[in-house]
């Protein structure tokens, strides 16, 4: 019997009033293995109002006790870590051994995230500080929570990117609704199952499944929503930036992240890091390698490397350990296939790859991409890697920045200086020197510019994110 997951309303497991539910399929069982609420306006309505209704008393904890709160949560998380990495592998297709440490991931960050927010403390400014201004009046600044964040998650991290968004929304004294992805949502429930267990008060979060189309825009748009943290696509990113009114947004999007290869790269070292960044989880990360720009003068050497690589790569069923895995739906399969046919028609040299079975695609080397192919710019969020070879490293970063997108860039070289000039050069939000592209360590800052994002994620960025400052004014005597 297959389960029909509950949602989660203000401390209560119940059915949706609409009566209908949503069946979740495996990406690779190819079988439907769950299904949850298609919730209502009117639900969101009530969830939302209990989550005003707590939201002061929640705030008026103490941060230790919102902490405790939140440890007994990441404990809870911990002591369930294999049942919750087995339905991060079954309903997303991660590996198990990668889903694990998705899970032990989320643990660290709560944990972290409780000791940031207590470590952080406000600031006093003195009146005299300006021309004419007076040593009597001392302003105080406070951070005080923004009031219901509106938490949306992606299916590619649904344990990990669900809670780097709730912790630190409770931590600044907010109440949240949590909206998964509905492919992981089934991974969203099984972690509040143990945000239940840890004995939260009722209504400090609602979790939500249903349709984009009922709920989506009435939850971006609700005026009970004063704050969206949002991973997913570019196209969704924008859409909620034009529906939501007045209320801060972060938003989390697509990438195309390049590799810029030097001519004195560590070309082994080069290799490694870029088979890993371009192929785990089949490169369905935001932050995955989504081209190479290497120099011509070292283009060949380092194909060579790469070709290996990607055909020892383990590919198949997540249950067996693979690194490619088949991909979230058929229709991601069909869209990364069409780059390749795109790229392949328009004379971009096969490496190696172009195999399909379903929506397991054979990891895929493209060499000799030009700017023409679609592949060149296009996110494939699916296991391809376009190689375009530059003559110099003006060339690769004007084409790393000819990109919609600027997440994160990585450059390979084993002169500093020339990492620091093209560091100087790329527009993204982080630049790895040596290093593939990556949101971790967590408290590091992650952020996109342009069309890959707005705003600051990591975990102390989060948290001051999720609230803002409030100033007192003592005027003396
Ligand atoms: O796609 C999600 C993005 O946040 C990637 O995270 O940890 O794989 O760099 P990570």
């Amino acid at each position: 019997v297959l389960t029909s997951y509950q949602a989660y309303f203000a401390g209560q497991w119940q059915e949706s009033e609409s009566q209908e539910t949503i069946e979740i399929r495996s990406p690779w069982r190819h079988e439907v293995i769950g299904s949850v609420q298609s919730v209502t306006q009117n639900e969101v309505d009530q969830a939302i109002a209990a989550a005003h209704r707590v939201q002061g008393s929640w705030a008026n904890l103490s941060m230790n006790e919102r902490g405790q709160y939140l440890d007994r949560w990441a404990d809870e998380i911990e002591a369930d870590v294999n049942a919750l990495a087995m339905a991060v592998m079954d309903e997303v297709g991660k590996n198990f051994e990668d889903a694990k440490k998705e899970v032990l991931r989320t643990v660290d960050l709560i944990h972290y995230t409780v000791q940031e927010a207590l470590h952080m403390h406000g600031q006093s400014v003195r009146g005299d500080g300006f021309p004419g201004g007076s040593k009597d009046k001392l302003g105080i600044i406070t951070r005080v929570p923004l009031g219901t964040v509106l938490a949306i998650s992606p299916f590619n991290y649904p344990i990990n990117l669900s809670a780097a968004k709730i912790a630190p929304a409770l931590m600044a004294g907010n109440t949240v609704i949590f909206k998964p992805a509905t492919q992981g949502s089934i991974c969203g429930i099984k972690m509040i199952q143990a945000f239940d267990r840890a004995g939260f008060p009722a209504g400090v979060l609602s979790l939500l499944t249903g349709h984009g189309a009922i709920i989506g825009d009435y939850l971006t748009e609700h005026p009970g929503i004063n704050m969206i943290s949002f991973t997913g696509s570019t196209q969704t990113g924008k859409h909620l930036s034009q529906k939501s009114i007045m209320i801060p947004l972060v938003l989390e999007l697509g990438g195309k992240d390049p590799a810029i290869v030097c001519q004195n790269a560590d070309l082994d070292r080069t290799a490694k890091n870029i088979i890993g960044g371009a192929f785990a989880y089949s490169g369905q990360r935001c932050t995955a390698v989504k081209r190479v720009l290497v120099n011509e003068a070292v283009a060949d050497e380092l194909v060579a490397k790469l070709k290996p690589a990607v055909e020892a790569l383990k590919v198949g069923s997540p249950a067996e350990g693979s690194d490619v895995v088949p991909l979230i739906d058929d229709k991601a399969a069909d869209f990364v296939q069409g780059l390749i046919d795109d790229a392949l028609a328009k004379g971009a040299t096969l490496v190696t790859g172009n195999q399909r079975d379903g929506n397991l695609l054979a990891p895929t080397l493209l060499d000799n991409v030009t700017p023409e192919m679609d592949i060149a710019w296009v996110e494939p969020f699916g296991p391809v890697l376009p190689i375009i070879r530059v003559t110099s490293n003006a060339q690769a970063i004007d084409l790393a920045n000819r990109s919609d997108f600027g997440l994160q860039a990585s450059v390979f070289t084993q002169d500093i200086d020339e990492a620091l000039e093209i560091s100087r050069g790329v527009e993204a939000g982080t630049v790895q020197v040596n290093g593939r592209p990556s949101r971790g360590p967590d408290n590091f800052p992650f952020l996109g510019v342009k069309a890959s994002g707005m705003g600051t994620q990591g975990v102390h960025n989060s948290i001051l994110s999720m609230s803002r400052e409030k100033l007192t004014v003592l005027n003396l005597k």
